[in-house]
């Protein structure tokens, strides 16, 4: 038993944020105690708007209606399915409606508790269809540096952000890398261009690897950690192309870009490339509660079908994946989202948003403003204002994503224009003040 009562810092020392420096964050903690809609209050009661939605989570907001009612209702049911021998029927129901919204014929899905989780599965499905289909020796993934797939070994490894991956190395293998379309931007006078040799750059690497061996391409459509990276709709066909020309899987990392906020229901629609295989998370519940899912061509999932003593099966589990609590709240995310059209919401609200956050170009300091529908991102032109800005934004009450040489929004789709008047305000007001200090 503790024999002391230790202070919030003590305790923060005890633990670990999500890439933080537990000292300097102990120093000025956000510690957060009840959050509604587009709002977060903190332990004092301090107020702050969720620009990025929890982080890129609260489509709806936190704490919708809906799907708290969904859950409460589903907690008088069942909020366990044992998933080795069973499935709950909220799950089924879950696995109908997301292959139902999801582009073509993704309709094979597996839910699972987090990012990591849909693309640690998605790689283990792609190894073993691959395996199924008589091509034993595809098993590589080629990814983008910059890019994020989540925390775990494999996830982690086909992730290309170096601080988050070299104390842990060596990474697994087969796990190989091109860089982003911004990686290139200064050798090239035209955008479109800079794409075309970006996404060439994914059949270079294939076909130095021997494409035999390659099995999958990993891309997030817009990159997060990249800074808002939002490539040309024809860099996607030409992933798309490639893929095609060498029978390797296409897998967009949607776990941010899903889910209405970038104008369409899922960025592949918004760029107009369906890929083989989506991992989706985040926004997937708006937060209310920790699910994600991998959603991959029902041709895929056909691999795994068979006679008994085939034996065949998704050789992938996970005790808490398909939660039945999860799921519920994934349904009333999706109907509700379904219901109002929310992705036309997004699309009208990114164009109120992005003039006015391409205004503050009028301070000297944004490079580029990027993204697509409501996920937008801010490049500053000097990583000192984006430091600064951390602490100014926390002060003045609103919770940015900064990097710190660029910063990204991706308020709830429950704002409204004078909402988003109010989020711009304080952003402003706290990029001066960082403009100030830096
Ligand atoms: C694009 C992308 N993929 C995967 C992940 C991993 O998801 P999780 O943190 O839920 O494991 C993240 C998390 O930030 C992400 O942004």
């Amino acid at each position: 038993m503790m024999s002391f009562v230790p202070s919030t810092e003590e305790l923060l020392l005890l633990t670990a944020v999500d890439f933080q420096q537990m000292e300097e964050f102990a120093r000025r903690p956000l510690v957060i105690e009840r959050a509604e809609g587009l709002f977060l209050w903190d332990a004092a009661g301090k107020r702050y708007f969720d620009a990025i939605g929890g982080i890129f989570v609260a489509v709806l907001g936190h704490r919708h209606p809906r799907v708290m009612e969904a859950m409460r209702r589903q907690m008088e049911r069942i909020t366990f399915a044992p998933p080795l021998h069973s499935i709950a029927d909220v799950t089924l129901e879950f696995i109908a409606k997301l292959g139902a919204i999801t582009p073509a014929n993704l309709n094979y899905v597996k839910p699972f508790s987090g990012g990591s989780e849909a693309v640690e599965a998605a790689f283990k499905f792609t190894r073993q269809f691959f395996k199924q289909i008589a091509q034993p020796a595809r098993y590589k993934v080629v990814s983008r540096y910059h890019g994020y797939h989540g925390g775990t070994f494999g996830a982690m490894a086909a992730s290309g952000t170096g601080p988050r991956k070299t104390p842990f190395e060596p990474q697994m293998p087969g796990f190989l890398k091109v860089p982003p379309p911004t990686y290139y931007r200064d050798r090239f006078s035209d955008w479109e261009e800079c794409n075309r040799f970006a996404a060439r750059a994914f059949e270079d690497v294939i076909l130095n690897e021997d494409p035999s061996t390659v099995a999958a391409i990993i891309v997030e459509p817009i990159g997060n950690t990249g800074g808002i990276v939002t490539p040309t709709d024809e860099y996607f066909r030409i992933l798309r192309q490639i893929a095609d020309r060498y029978g390797v899987m296409l897998i967009f990392d949607e776990i941010i870009t899903g889910f209405a906020k970038t104008g369409s229901m899922f960025a592949a629609e918004t760029f107009g490339t369906t890929p083989d295989i989506m991992c989706l998370g985040k926004g997937i519940s708006s937060g209310a509660i920790p699910l994600a899912a991998m959603a991959a061509r029902q041709e895929m999932g056909d691999a795994f079908l068979g006679r008994p003593e085939q034996q065949l099966q998704f050789m992938h589990g996970h005790t808490y994946a398909g939660n039945p609590l999860a799921c519920a709240a994934g349904i009333a995310v999706m109907d509700e989202i379904v219901e109002k059209r929310l992705w036309e919401k997004a699309a009208r609200l990114g164009a109120y948003l992005r003039p006015k956050l391409e205004a503050l170009s009028r301070h000297g300091v944004v490079r580029e403003v990027r993204g697509k529908g409501i996920l937008l991102g801010v490049e500053l032109t000097d990583p000192k204002i984006g430091t600064a800005l951390k602490t100014t934004a926390i002060d003045n009450g609103v919770i940015l994503r900064v990097d710190p040489g660029w910063f990204a929004v991706s308020p709830p789709l429950i704002a409204e224009e004078s909402d988003l008047d109010e989020m711009c305000a304080l952003i402003e007001k706290s990029l001066v003040q960082a403009i100030e200090q830096a």
